[in-house]
């Protein structure tokens, strides 16, 4: 059984995804959100699945921050760790502990629209900004390199006319994210 632990930071749809998939061979063991009271929270609630709410915010260093999460993920035996619109970038310190046990979903077809500063909206608006016809989402490792890992899936979607950040991000999530998603764990795990 591979032992996956979901770390968000908002609506948890892409974490619903995975829950949904109820994808063979894996158990979300937990899920770490970087924010409290956020709705990926009640999702784990309604589903039986312990959650953590660690923020960074309570910490006075990245390190002591990152410590306290690496000390539960190791302590539940964490063999895949998935960020599923977690919006704090994790140190090379971290991302070091657990190489190639680390995936992102990005909503964008990587390299198009990602590194520092492109999340959430903000990836939509620089699409439509740049009047691409054609976006996606990608799942990758996750390296120190924010949005740099090597890519595991991706999914083209379309933009269409009048499309507003909200409507194609909301198009990527149903068409790209919450499939390719869990298929990235899916193959992974089958993998291992
Ligand atoms: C998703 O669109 C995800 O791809 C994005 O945040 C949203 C989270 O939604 N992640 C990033 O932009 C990371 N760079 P969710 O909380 O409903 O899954």
């Amino acid at each position: 059984m591979l032992k996956v632990a979901v770390l968000v930071s908002g609506g948890g749809t892409n974490l619903q995804a995975i829950i949904d998939a109820n994808i063979p061979n894996v158990k979300i063991e937990l899920v770490i959100s970087s924010k409290p009271n956020v709705y990926a929270l009640e999702r784990a609630k309604q589903h039986d699945i312990e959650s953590k709410v660690i923020s960074k915010r309570d910490f006075t260093t990245q390190l002591e921050y990152e410590n306290a999460m690496i000390k539960i993920l190791e302590e539940k035996e964490i063999g895949l760790i998935v960020l599923a619109g977690f919006m704090t970038i994790l140190s090379t310190h971290f991302v070091k502990m657990f190489e190639r046990k680390i995936i992102n979903v990005h909503p964008s077809l990587i390299p198009s629209f990602c590194g520092d500063g492109f999340y959430g909206l903000k990836v939509h608006e620089a699409a439509l900004k740049k009047g691409v016809k054609v976006t996606g989402a990608t799942v990758h490792y996750v390296n120190e390199i924010t949005d740099g890992g090597e890519i595991i899936l991706q999914k083209a979607v379309d933009v269409l006319e009048g499309d507003t950040p909200e409507t194609l991000q909301k198009r990527v999530m149903e068409q790209a994210e919450w499939d390719i998603l869990p298929r990235a764990i899916a193959q992974i795990c089958n993998g291992l």
